[in-house]
């Protein structure tokens, strides 16, 4: 592969002047069986270049741990990629934001009270060089020096949006270099952070959606010469739970498009495909209110969240011509999907039933936090006992990010960090009742100084004033809870409870689960997990890539945290419901 070059008058590709025309595409928020499809695609819109980022949490889930294996083979996507004939622009963090769990920082990151992170401080830089250490290391191979895909490397990521210390960026340059990166640097902001984000010796770039020339102009100001790139050209949006499904038409998304071509920039569209924020790995922004993001990552794009071709994809093909060479070919419409209506889910167990096997208890004093506890994600239960009867205020300091209070295993209440809530009135029957709260982490916030976002319960915990002690705290991750003991009682269990179902599939394909009449929780499909519900909207089904069914015997699991559907049933169609549409 050629190597990139960057001169006074642009880029260049082995001394050919050359444009970056690229769409984003995180390989993580991909089933790995479906990455070739949408590396094929990308070039079919005509794009030379794909964008990915990098989650150090995913990769790098334990200190002394790490992954690179199935969905999380890099290198695998990295060689994909060349066989496409496709670069690739690749933007290791450490900090991604993303909407991505904290920002793709490890959790156990914040397990030390006074990290600071994205900083100096030495104990964050310690982490960040082991962990350049092991992932760059084996993707060396992959960078176009050695016949690789990729061209060029980010430090950081809006960095002049958080702070102003060039020393740090400074440091994680030299770390790149240091672990083998040998391919140029560059780092994106948004205009107006340029100055502070910006590295000098290594190429400024700028993140923008509309008004090109005037923020190209910005750039250039910034840089009196070198190549001008818009390293996220946001095509569409993302959406949080209890908003609209938001959308950019494909007629104003390309006038745009041309717009920004037509100054001879490069550009990576973010996004070209968005994916899928599976499991418990969506983020959060917290700009005064909490506001989790939703699982599904389709982010208005090109292609879909199943990976279909949309009226964007036709759009953007066509200002792609007017620019470069596109390739004749053109996807297949749409792939046909799996259907199957009521699937009845016959088993359950009730989650406090079922505590045990999901995690040991730990005592103490106050009630521990998940990163006290060693845990990233999922739930913590904490119990103790009430000391008297009678009517009690409980105040929580900080309910990070959702409570599910039960006084003698009834439910009584629900605290939420988005709303702001903190306090709740019950009655106590007698002395000694169980107190039992049920902290759901909704994902960490990745945007801000709010990414020191520790999770469970923080903070005094009062009871009619005075401090409550001597707790459980139980770390749920929910790692594989199709393993439960699942009983077949006819009456649904009270409170949270795991509900699971079979079902065959003849011919395995894409498919959206519909839970209507469900509440809120989390689904997984033959162990994988598909991510988050809520009845709150906007999205009202979830994606099921094709290749997590099997033909034959397949396997539902819900973990429903308020009521299920009357007929515990969820149905398999062949459209997704993102929700009511906002502009
Ligand atoms: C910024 C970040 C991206 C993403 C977008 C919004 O530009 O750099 O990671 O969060 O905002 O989708």
């Amino acid at each position: 592969m050629p190597l990139l070059q960057i001169e006074d008058d642009g880029f260049r590709l082995d001394g050919d002047p050359f444009r970056i025309l690229s769409g984003g595409l995180h390989y993580f928020r991909v089933h790995p069986d479906l990455w070739a499809d949408r590396l094929h695609k990308a070039r079919l819109m005509g794009l030379n270049t794909v964008e990915t980022y990098v989650p150090w949490n995913l990769h790098q889930p334990r200190p002394d741990e790490f992954r690179m294996d199935g969905g999380l083979d890099l290198p695998r996507f990295l060689d994909l990629a060349a066989a496409e004939g496709l670069h690739v622009l690749l933007r290791p963090g450490p900090y991604i934001c993303a909407e991505w769990e904290g920002g793709g920082l490890p959790s156990w990151l914040l397990a030390d009270p006074s990290m600071r992170l994205r900083s100096r401080d030495p104990r964050f830089l310690a982490a960040v060089d082991d962990y350049f250490g092991r992932l760059l290391p084996p993707l060396h191979d992959r960078l176009a020096p050695r016949g690789g895909p990729v061209l060029a490397v980010q430090v950081e990521n809006e960095y002049g949006a958080y702070g102003d210390d060039t020393a740090y960026l400074e440091h994680l340059a030299d770390s790149l270099h240091r672990h083998g990166v040998d391919v140029p640097l560059f780092t994106c902001d948004q205009p107006a952070d340029l100055e502070r984000g910006a590295l000098p010796g290594v190429l400024a770039t700028a993140n923008f959606g509309s008004r090109s020339a005037e923020h190209l102009a910005t750039l250039r100001t910034a840089r009196p010469s070198g190549p001008l790139l818009s390293t996220e050209f946001w095509i569409g949006w993302f959406d949080r739970w209890g908003g609209n499904h938001i959308v950019r038409g494909a007629e104003q998304a390309s006038q745009e498009l041309d717009e920004l071509l037509a100054t001879g920039a490069s550009v990576n569209f973010y996004m070209f495909h968005g994916g899928t924020n599976f499991g418990f790995m969506n983020g959060a922004n917290d700009k005064h209110t909490y506001r989790p993001t939703v699982t599904s990552y389709d982010y208005d794009a090109p292609l879909d969240e199943a990976g279909d071709p949309t009226e964007k994809f036709a759009a953007f093909r066509e200002v792609i011509g007017k620019y470069a060479p596109v390739p004749a070919e053109v996807p297949p419409p749409r792939a046909a999907k799996f259907g199957l209506e009521a699937v009845e889910l016959t088993e359950s167990i009730a989650l406090l039933d079922a505590a045990p096997a999901l995690g040991d208890a730990v005592a103490s004093l106050r009630p521990l936090t998940m990163e006290e506890l060693g845990q990233d994600y999922g739930f913590v239960l904490y119990e103790t006992e009430l000391p008297d009867a009678g009517p009690a205020l409980l105040e929580l300091e900080q309910v990070r990010d959702r409570a599910q209070v039960f006084v003698g295993g009834q439910p009584v209440g629900v605290l939420e960090r988005e709303r702001h809530e903190n306090s709740l009135t019950f009655a106590v029957p007698w002395p000694g009742t169980v107190l039992t709260v049920l902290v759901e982490n909704q994902g960490r916030v990745n945007y801000g100084q709010g990414i020191h976002d520790r999770k469970g319960l923080l903070g005094s915990v009062l009871l009619n004033g005075s401090p409550l002690d001597g707790w459980t705290s139980r770390p749920m991750p929910l790692t594989a809870p199709e393993d439960l003991p699942f009983g077949t009682a006819s009456a649904a269990p009270t409170g949270p409870a795991f509900y699971r179902g079979t079902f065959d599939a003849d011919r395995p394909a894409d498919t959206f689960l519909h839970l209507d009449g469900w509440t809120k929780g989390s689904v997984w499909v033959n162990g994988f997990a598909l991510g988050r519900y809520w009845s709150r909207g906007p999205q009202r089904s979830l994606y099921v890539p094709g290749p997590v069914l099997r033909a034959g015997a397949n396997e539902v699991v819900v973990l429903e945290l308020h009521a299920p559907g009357r007929e515990r049933k969820v149905a398999f169609r062949d459209a997704p419901d993102l929700g009511p549409v906002e502009d």
